[in-house]
């Protein structure tokens, strides 16, 4: 069997990191497109080294751009890779722009045509990510959800006989890194200047367009974490960066210190070693639940329900509608007690997405 793996942003090569090492054990060849989406060595490279993921076979090297141009670009580069490669599966992942563009290619040539992450939704219809994964959904002919929610959502849709249960690979490649950095296999993370990993700090990320995009939303949300009572480690996508640099915004304010992007180990670490997470991040909300952390999310509404139960992740969708009091209380608040479930799977999703694509063998296409 041959598989073409489409990637090109930061969370689908830490997916990627479990489906490539279960490829590895097998007699398939597993081919990977890299799109370019992501450049910056921060965002990719680090992570294909860090987490042991093969060179991508075909870098298309697309770059920045608008949603459609992006899109687009991506759609035009990938039609000969695909045309050549013939593969028998082509594996999609996540809600990105490379996503939705690798899996409109794939069907139009009518490859069988599987989509990792399946049946997210948040339903807010302003997200690009929103877009992305249901059109996807609709394209693709196997639909390989994470979770009940995620079934729910597909069956909901119509998609229910197109649709299983895999179970999540990021907890696969999560626990993972999370026993070898407790093992003392990898170096500690380089930390934002500022913060004293010895001492109480929150992890913040902060990158979605709904959230950088819009200047006094920016500076509203800035201005929340400048006023935490411990420390904030911002590690800051380029993203964040470019926009607080077009909005004349500083980043380094109050409680607030900037710093780069960590690679998935030190990420990792850096949650284990904070009092907790704020966030607009998918995977890191997903993140801070599986390691333990509380989490406090900067969004109205989440694709992960399951990470609410208990309060391990709260919902903030503007911190203004908070006082000060409120705001200290809810970011410093402990870990819960009460022992938590497995909603996102056993750590084991990667092999079975294998032994489902064998199985899916010879299936046919948007059938
Ligand atoms: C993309 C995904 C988002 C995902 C995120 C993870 C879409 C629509 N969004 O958002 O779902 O959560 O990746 O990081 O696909 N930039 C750089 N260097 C890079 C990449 C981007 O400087 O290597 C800057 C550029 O200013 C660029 C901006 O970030 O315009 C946005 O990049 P883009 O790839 O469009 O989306 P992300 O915000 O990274």
């Amino acid at each position: 069997m041959k598989v073409v793996s489409i990637v090109g942003a930061r969370p689908q090569l830490v997916k990627l990191a479990p489906i490539a090492a279960a490829f590895a054990g097998t007699e398939h060849r597993h081919f990977i497109v890299h799109t370019g989406q992501h450049y910056d060595a921060d965002l990719s490279d680090v992570f294909f080294a860090g987490l042991g993921i093969p060179d991508p076979d075909v870098h298309l090297g697309i770059g920045s751009g608008s949603h459609g141009v992006q899109t687009g670009a991506i759609m035009a580069a990938l039609d000969p890779v695909l045309d050549t490669e013939r593969p028998d599966w082509v594996l999609v992942y996540g809600d990105t722009n490379s996503t939705v563009a690798g899996a409109l290619c794939a069907v139009k040539q009518h490859l069988p045509t599987a989509h990792l992450e399946a049946g997210l939704r948040s339903f807010n219809r302003r997200m690009p990510e929103e877009h992305n994964r249901i059109l996807t959904d609709h394209a693709a002919d196997l639909l390989l959800a994470p979770t009940e929610e995620a079934m729910r959502h597909l069956a909901a849709e119509g998609l229910a006989t197109r649709s299983v249960l895999a179970g999540d690979v990021m907890v696969d490649v999560c626990l993972r890194i999370r026993d070898a950095v407790r093992a003392g296999e990898h170096p500690a993370p380089a930390l934002p200047e500022g913060i004293d990993a010895g001492q109480p700090y929150l992890l913040a990320t902060l990158h979605r367009a709904e959230n950088t995009d819009d200047p006094r939303r920016l500076a509203a949300l800035i201005a929340a974490l400048a006023d935490s009572p411990v420390p904030v480690a911002l590690l800051a996508h380029p993203r964040l960066v470019a926009r607080a640099a077009e909005q004349g915004l500083k980043l380094q304010q109050g409680a607030v210190h900037p710093g780069r992007p960590l690679n998935y180990a030190g990420m990792v670490a850096a949650v284990l070693g904070s009092a907790g997470v704020v966030t607009d991040s998918g995977g890191l909300q997903k993140e801070a639940y599986l390691l333990g952390r509380p989490c406090t999310t900067l969004r109205s509404e989440t694709e992960w329900v399951e990470t609410l139960v208990d309060d391990w992740n709260a919902l903030v969708p503007d911190p203004a509608d908070l006082d000060a009091a409120e705001w200290h209380r809810l970011v410093t608040r402990p870990a819960p007690t009460a022992p938590q479930g497995t909603p996102f799977g056993d750590g084991q999703a990667a092999t079975r997405v294998v032994g489902l694509l064998e199985k899916g063998l010879g299936r046919s296409p948007s059938a």
